[in-house]
């Protein structure tokens, strides 16, 4: 499948291990409960073969409120007994005390099996608990290894129980012995119970954030996406107009057209020197600018040719100025544009010996070996670093991009990544797009599965696409679900497949992919998480080089 042993190889070596002792061991959440909690269809290892995923470990998984109980799969492939215990606590009212179906001590069974660990609601009060399953093996002789498992739960409040006193007065057992059970746990449960609100809070406000710049994107669609394909006349842009939450927001939404006047240069202070990428329509120049100084600039050059139609123009322009006065490293922003009567515009970026980030991983693979850069696990994690520090800035400016993938961002020779817009990108990269009998064509296999069904967006739905791009990333820029149909993709997603995990790419960064497209907006990472991820996976690597 992957044509270049390579960067495999690569990928190899520096794989990190988590030895746990000699006691081999396979823990991990089986197909069925992988589909029940993120809606995908995969396994996900915890422990396998006594390497212990740490990645995985820290993910908190949410469990919807419908969901009772956690089911957990595990064999002793040691070849002699490992003694287990094991210990489930949730400190709160809204549970009643978690149930496990197999002992509190024993030895892990030699051949799999499935335990579970329940934990109903008592749907008096709304909550999220932290369930967290601690669960000490044996290795050898004092040599205990801890494993600790965290589940978010959710709990609803039931209706019928909304203004009920009598009937909350009538079932005080489980409240009563839930009680008595926490007070008996004493001062320990306050500090947990401390911690718990903490990490509660941490939610609450993560999904607080979230909600905000959701709800101030949502309803207007789209300052990055695609212009409405009947709207000719770029100075009308719907999006822009009708938009009542833009109004909030500052100067970024005065008319594209007051935009370009503040950045526009004359025509005969751009120079065009040799074509980087072309398309049917699309043009991209390596060229230069001269400042009002006299200094000379080199820049890049989007710009279409004379067959162009209105439409064409106008997109380009629409597009090229969506990361207007942004200022931030990991964001490639517009420099300058030049328009000139009947000539197609021209609209100028920074240029520092950056490559589009596509056409950069294809030459790595293409390349013979040793000639070209190839890239260790570690610099695909920095460049997937990078790209959260952009896109957790676009979203800080309530602007979602919605068309995150790595033919729009660019990279240099240092391998620093950039956050590009999409203008240009439906001619340059055709195979990349989709019309899927609406006339509008779009990027299918990068979206959200609401994306692609509904044409809501959010920070989730870019957060889907970062995780498309960081399987660009390990695969050296594979196409996507390459055998699916288009028009199957949003069937092919809801039946809960995904794209499989790349030859030798670490289980700890496809874990991170897998969180990133479940089903469910609300139970992908958050930007915050994926760093915080990232960033021990890359401190982990750096140990071992
Ligand atoms: C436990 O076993 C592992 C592997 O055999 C070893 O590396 C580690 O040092 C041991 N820990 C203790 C506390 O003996
Ligand atoms: C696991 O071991 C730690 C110390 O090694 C202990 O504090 C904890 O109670 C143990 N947990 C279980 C579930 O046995
Ligand atoms: C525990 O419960 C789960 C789900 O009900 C079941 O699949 C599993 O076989 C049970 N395990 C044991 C050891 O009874």
């Amino acid at each position: 499948m992957n044509g270049y042993p390579g960067f495999w190889l690569i990928l190899l070596t520096v794989l990190t291990t988590y030895p746990f002792s000699h006691g081999y061991l396979n823990l991990y959440l089986n197909l069925q409960e992988v589909q029940r909690l993120l809606g995908l269809g995969a396994e996900l290892y915890y422990v396998r073969d006594g390497n212990i995923n740490e990645y995985a470990l820290n993910f908190v998984v949410p469990v919807p409120s419908k969901v009772d109980s956690s089911q957990f799969t595990w064999e002793n492939v040691a070849g002699h007994p490992l003694p287990y215990s094991i210990d489930v606590t949730a400190n709160s009212g809204a549970l009643y005390p978690p149930q496990l179906n197999i002992s509190a001590t024993g030895n892990v069974p030699t051949s799999t099996q499935t335990f579970s660990v329940s934990f109903p609601c008592t749907g008096f009060t709304a909550a999220e608990v932290m369930v967290v399953i601690k669960i000490n093996i044996s290795v050898a002789q004092n040599n205990v290894t801890s494993l600790v498992i965290k589940r978010r739960k959710i709990c609803t409040k039931l209706e019928e129980f909304t203004g009920s006193h009598v009937f909350i007065d009538t079932v005080p057992s489980h409240s009563n012995s839930t009680r008595i059970f926490y007070f008996a746990v004493g001062a320990a449960l306050v500090m947990l119970t401390i911690l718990a609100l903490f990490v509660i809070l941490f939610y609450v406000k993560n999904k607080k954030e979230r909600r905000t710049v959701e709800h101030n994107n949502k309803p207007s669609g789209s300052y990055l996406s695609t212009m409405p394909r009947n709207a000719v006349n770029f100075t009308y842009n719907e999006s822009f107009r009708n938009a009542p939450s833009y109004s909030l927001l500052d100067e970024r939404f005065k008319d594209l057209q007051e935009r370009i006047a503040e950045l526009t240069v004359q025509r005969c202070r751009v120079r065009l020197s040799s074509v980087v990428m072309e398309g049917t329509f699309g043009r991209v120049y390596l060229g230069s600018y001269t400042t009002e100084n006299g200094k000379e600039e080199t820049v890049i050059i989007k710009t279409v040719t004379d067959h162009a139609s209105e439409v064409q123009i106008s997109l380009l322009l629409q597009e090229g100025m969506s990361m207007y006065s942004l200022n931030h490293k990991n964001i490639l922003s517009i420099r300058r544009v030049s328009i000139e009567d009947h000539t197609a515009p021209f609209l100028l970026f920074p240029y520092k010996c950056t490559k589009n980030l596509k056409t950069f991983l294809q030459k790595c693979k293409l390349s013979p070996e040793g000639v070209s850069h190839t890239l260790t696990t570690q610099e695909v994690v920095d460049m997937a670093l990078q790209v959260i520090h952009g896109l957790s800035y676009l979203h800080k400016k309530h602007l979602l991009h919605k068309d995150l993938a790595a033919r729009n961002c660019v990279v240099d020779d240092k391998l620093k990544v950039q956050i590009a817009d999409n203008a240009l990108s439906r001619d340059l990269f055709p195979s990349d797009y989709h019309c899927l009998g609406d006339n509008e064509n779009r990027p299918v296999k990068w979206l959200a599965i609401e994306s692609l069904q509904h044409k809501t967006f959010s920070t989730s739905s870019d957060i889907w696409s970062f995780g498309v791009l960081l399987w660009e990333l390990t695969t050296l820029a594979q196409q996507p679900y390459i055998e699916i149909d288009p028009f199957e993709m949003s069937a092919y997603l809801k039946d809960g497949y995904r794209l499989a995990q790349p030859i030798n790419c670490p289980d700890e960064l496809f874990a991170v992919m897998a969180y990133c497209w479940a089903m469910s907006a609300d139970e992908r990472p958050t930007l915050n998480q994926l760093q915080v991820c990232l960033e021990e996976f890359y401190t982990q690597l750096t140990r071992y080089v």
